[in-house]
């Protein structure tokens, strides 16, 4: 098939069906393969996106206040990257609360264009925004930002600045982290900026506290993907059957999360019936950890320079500032 120019020839996740029936045939696949698995964009319906909020106020839990830290402290310096009458295009919005740093900080943008799956949601943190900024146009186009997708025209001429804060891209493998700079580097166009936050490699024990808080919040996140199952794909697994574990692999850098069952037993869902050994896991995430060098070399594989990169006090998080040679 002829390769359109400026769109990416094949979408990086799997093609959309309706949303019931991919995550029906994911969590089939999944549990079909061997080790079992389900990807971590499942846990967040809206339970699991409200214990997702109370897991970055626990304790143990820095990313989320280190990002936030480095933000307000450097917002100043990261917008000195940002060329002047830019469109700010941010991956995954959510609720339009990181962006608000550089809005402020940055004062010659001419538009932000929050990209999300969540429409309704969308245009509701879109309507706030505008309240804040009401010289800016806000923008928000509903779209899987892991998939092509088209800027508003109005954005076309100007220059582009993509925002992926988070720590998001620790999801994807490493190969799939930069097909994701590349494809971003795509719709954003030649002379793009991107401002992208990595969670660091650091003290095992800090990682492993994190991922293991002692109110049992993540605990409660992981097993949330398994009472989805239930209620949306008619499953009957036995949420006390199974546990959390969650550690670091030193070898690949990442805090793995898997659900471990506590005994010999079979699930069902939509149908089809799964064996479980005593002990056997289920492997719902990885949260990869960068040094500020490693991403920067994962960057350069992917088209990206490293013009700038920030940390927090403790040296937890760095938002790193990319830009094309
Ligand atoms: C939202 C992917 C950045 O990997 O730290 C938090 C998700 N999982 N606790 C992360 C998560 C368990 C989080 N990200």
């Amino acid at each position: 098939m002829a390769r359109k120019p400026g769109v990416l020839a094949a979408p990086l996740a799997a093609p959309a069906v309706s949303g019931s029936e991919s995550f029906a045939n994911d969590v089939i696949a999944g549990l079909s393969a061997s080790p079992k698995r389900i990807p971590p964009k499942y846990f967040y319906d809206s339970e699991g996106s409200r214990l997702f909020e109370e897991i970055t106020r626990t304790p143990e839990y820095y990313p989320t206040r280190s990002e936030h830290e480095i933000l307000r402290m450097q917002a100043r310096a990261m917008v000195q990257h940002f060329p002047t009458g830019a469109a700010l295009v941010e991956f995954g919005s959510g609720a339009c609360i990181k962006v608000r740093f550089l809005l402020d900080a940055a004062r010659k943008l001419k538009a932000y264009v929050p990209v999300d799956i969540a429409g309704d949601f969308l245009n509701t943190e879109a309507a706030t925004l505008r309240n804040s900024y009401p010289n800016l146009a806000i923008l928000p186009v509903v779209a899987d930002f892991m998939k092509p997708f088209a800027l508003p025209d109005v954005v076309a001429d100007l220059p582009k600045i993509g925002f992926f804060p988070g720590s998001t891209i620790g999801n994807f493998e490493p190969h799939e982290a930069a097909s994701f700079l590349r494809h971003a580097g795509t719709i954003l166009g030649a002379g793009a900026v991107m401002v992208v936050g990595v969670d660091l490699v650091k003290d095992e024990a800090v990682l492993n506290a994190a991922y293991n808080d002692a109110a049992g919040v993540t605990a409660r996140f992981n097993l949330n993907v398994l009472r989805r199952i239930n209620r949306e794909l008619g499953g009957n697994f036995k949420l006390d059957a199974f546990e959390h574990h969650a550690f670091y692999n030193r070898d690949r850098k990442r805090i793995e999360m898997h659900l471990a069952s506590r005994a010999r037993q079979r699930g069902t869902v939509a149908g089809a019936s799964f064996e479980f050994r005593a002990g056997e896991t289920i492997h719902t995430e990885n949260s990869y950890k960068y040094s500020p060098q490693s991403f920067a070399a994962l960057a350069r594989g992917a088209g990206w320079t490293l013009l700038d990169s920030w940390t927090d006090a403790k040296g937890n998080f760095a938002v790193c500032a990319l830009g094309q040679p």
